[in-house]
């Protein structure tokens, strides 16, 4: 066997947190490997990046996910007993849950809310003297989540709701503070959702039958029972808190719009085609997920080297999307290098890689495109707005990250 590359030290995790989205690029580039070992948060882990490594790393037969994600991200972000820790015919069972809710008719109906509550916000914030473009993102997102999902959604708690799904996110790599509001939040937001599964099942509360408050609280597993209602909350959690998400790539977006007046002139001018090149690069270049886990299932060989039965690996997807073998000048904003891009499932992958269906890549890929898509076509096409002076930085220690200001635009004008 060939050995794997490796790092001295006891324990990186004090460089995890200082390094962020540049901790598995580092040593890869610095070791010259595509997998070396690591350890943190007190465990062997192996990192892997790029296309080979992405192929190998979703192969069901030499990885699974139950165990692999640190409880701190259960108790935050992902929630106990998801689709995300599942395996096998199980996890296959559970994602065609997710994906019984993506097909055209519902993501049209997705986009068609989302069109009149920008507008709606935009008519509002030309009457305001700034406003967070991040924040209002998020709101809007909050509101076509579960407008969409047949989730009630009380005026007075919209802001309340809006900063619970946020800061879910933004617990990842967070500790101390932003750890505990995530899990205040998580806590708060399950309370109130178990609610919502329990009104359904019960019908005192009759959403369509396509949406996914009613197939998530009537979905049977495959023992032919419905789910706890614990589960179908955190399940219909992961359906909401993503599209909420979907508010820091529209920050980022509008970042690259201004940075580069170019290629918001050629947005402006070209619809259609051009803004799906210009999402796909946004979702390529800036950084959103640094990286996900799997559990070695059992002993195999890959390229020469050992991975052990139990072994955590970590696939670095912010480092593949900018690995400089797959991508040529990574490190430029350039939505032309999408232009007869065929989609290749393992060298892109800013929502994870492989297959939906068979695999763990996001369920909410195509709501994600079509929801940027919709958003950079108002941002550019609806109304004007001003930039003034402000902080645009973005921390990339920070996992996950956001600009300083938030993106505050002014003078705001329907057109
Ligand atoms: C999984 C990213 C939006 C639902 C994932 C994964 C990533 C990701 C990295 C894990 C891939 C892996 O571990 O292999 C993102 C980003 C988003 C986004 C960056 C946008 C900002 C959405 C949306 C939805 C969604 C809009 C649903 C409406 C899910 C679900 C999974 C998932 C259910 C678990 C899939 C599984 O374990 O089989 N996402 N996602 N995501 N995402 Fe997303």
């Amino acid at each position: 066997h060939r050995q794997i590359p490796g790092e001295k030290g006891l324990d990186h995790t004090l460089d995890l947190l200082a390094e962020g989205f540049h901790f598995v690029p580092n040593r890869r580039d610095h070791l010259q490997s595509n997998i070396f070992q690591t350890r943190v948060m007190g465990k062997k882990a192996i990192c892997l990046s790029g296309q080979e490594a992405a192929r190998v790393f979703y192969d069901n037969r030499f990885f699974k996910r139950k165990g692999a994600a640190p409880k701190r991200i259960l108790k935050t972000l992902f929630g106990q007993n998801g689709v995300q820790g599942m395996d096998g015919e199980d996890h296959k069972h559970r994602k065609r849950m997710f994906l019984s809710l993506m097909t055209p008719d519902r993501l049209q109906e997705l986009q068609t809310i989302t069109q009149r509550l920008w507008r709606q916000k935009a008519e509002e914030w030309e009457r305001a003297e700034r406003v967070i473009l991040f924040e209002e993102a998020e709101e809007i997102m909050c509101r076509a989540a579960c407008e969409w999902a047949g989730v009630p959604l009380p005026e007075d708690e919209v802001k309340q709701r809006t900063t619970e799904f946020s800061r879910m996110i933004d617990a990842f790599g967070g500790t101390g503070a932003r750890h505990k509001e995530g899990k205040r939040a998580r806590e708060r937001s399950e309370k109130w959702i178990q609610q919502v599964i329990k009104q359904v099942r019960s019908r005192e509360l009759q959403p369509p039958p396509y949406t996914a408050a009613y197939l998530i609280a009537m979905h049977t597993e495959r023992n032919g029972r419905k789910m706890d209602t614990a589960t179908a909350a955190v399940e219909l959690i992961n359906v909401l808190r993503p599209i909420v998400a979907i508010g820091r790539f529209i920050m980022f977006g509008a970042l690259a719009l201004h940075e580069h007046p170019d290629v918001e002139e050629k947005l402006r001018r070209t619809h259609g085609e051009y803004a799906r090149m210009f999402v796909q690069e946004v979702r390529r270049y800036y950084p959103f997920a640094p990286f996900t886990g799997a559990v070695v299932r059992k002993d195999f060989l890959w390229n020469g080297y050992q991975l052990k039965k139990g072994t955590l690996v970590i696939m670095d997807i912010y480092g593949t999307n900018h690995h400089p073998d797959l991508w040529e000048d990574p490190e430029m904003f350039r939505p032309e290098r999408f232009r007869d891009w065929k989609g290749h499932p393992f060298s892109f992958i800013p929502q994870g890689g492989s297959d939906h269906y068979t695999g763990h890549r996001c369920a909410g890929e195509w709501i994600t495109v079509m929801l940027m898509k919709t958003s950079m076509e108002f941002l550019t096409g609806q109304i004007t707005y001003q930039v003034p002076a402000q902080d645009l930085r973005y921390d990339m220690a920070r996992m996950p990250t956001l600009l300083n200001s938030g993106f505050v635009i002014e003078n705001v004008k329907v057109i």
